[in-house]
């Protein structure tokens, strides 16, 4: 059985792409600085050298946890809270030699890339994770791919009861689809990243954001 890891998994898309990976055969392990997995915090690189010890071969890898936009952070404890973690965690998971036909695929967000936000760090990591992926794209294929998914606004526990502020009233009113997204919607979109369905995808920053970002 094929083991992913996903960090962030014990909470909101990150435990959606967990329920998943298990009802398609994947063994997930979550590694998230809440307990129901490993404990253990992806800017910490000690702690993610014991747990890939720990885990044993990994083919594939989900970098998902990250602060809220809202957290309190400096620019560049953000920068590294948001794609400093993914850099010191995939880079880790690289040394581990990971088996033939590896994927990574990395939660960036619209907030990168697409459209603006009120976070200064939060924006710029999100861009940066998208530009590593990139990056990774070009320097570690054929052996593993490396894709991202771009989630516009999703129903978690970090935006609880902002659906019905006015912002995000407004948001929902001006989607196409005309709902918020699903931690579910989000997670179909990486297991399809991490699977042979997806063999001669790689470098892609897949928005999964109903078609907002091209209806603006
Ligand atoms: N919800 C949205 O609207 C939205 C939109 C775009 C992108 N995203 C991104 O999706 C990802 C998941 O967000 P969510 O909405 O599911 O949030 P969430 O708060 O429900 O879950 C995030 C999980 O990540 C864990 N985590 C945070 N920092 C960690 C660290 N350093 N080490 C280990 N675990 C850590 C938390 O403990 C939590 O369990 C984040 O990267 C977020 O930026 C979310």
């Amino acid at each position: 059985m094929d083991t992913v890891i996903v960090t962030g998994g014990a909470s909101g898309i990150g435990a959606a792409i967990v329920r998943l990976a298990g009802e398609q055969g994947l063994n997930p392990v979550v590694w998230d600085l809440s307990p129901g997995g490993m404990v253990v915090d992806t800017r910490d690189r000690a702690a993610v050298q014991a747990a890939l010890a720990e885990v044993g071969p990994a083919r594939y890898l989900v970098n998902n946890a990250g602060p809220a936009s809202s957290s309190a952070l400096g620019f560049g404890d953000g920068l590294i809270g948001t794609a400093g973690s993914v850099e010191l965690v995939t880079s880790a998971w690289l040394a581990t030699n990971p088996p033939d036909g590896a994927a990574v695929v990395n939660v960036a967000s619209v907030a990168g890339n697409l459209v603006g936000t009120d976070s200064a760090w939060y924006s710029a990591g999100k861009a940066a994770i998208a530009g590593y992926t990139r990056h990774l794209a070009t320097r570690i294929a054929p052996r593993v791919r490396a894709n991202a998914v771009a989630p516009g606004f999703i129903e978690t526990p970090r935006m609880a009861g902002f659906a019905d502020s006015p912002l995000g009233r407004s948001l929902i009113e001006r989607n196409p689809m005309r709902r918020a997204g699903r931690p579910e919607d989000v997670a179909a979109a990486v297991l399809f990243l991490l699977s042979p369905a997806a063999a001669y995808v790689n470098g892609v920053l897949l928005p999964v954001d109903g078609g907002w970002t091209v209806s603006q």
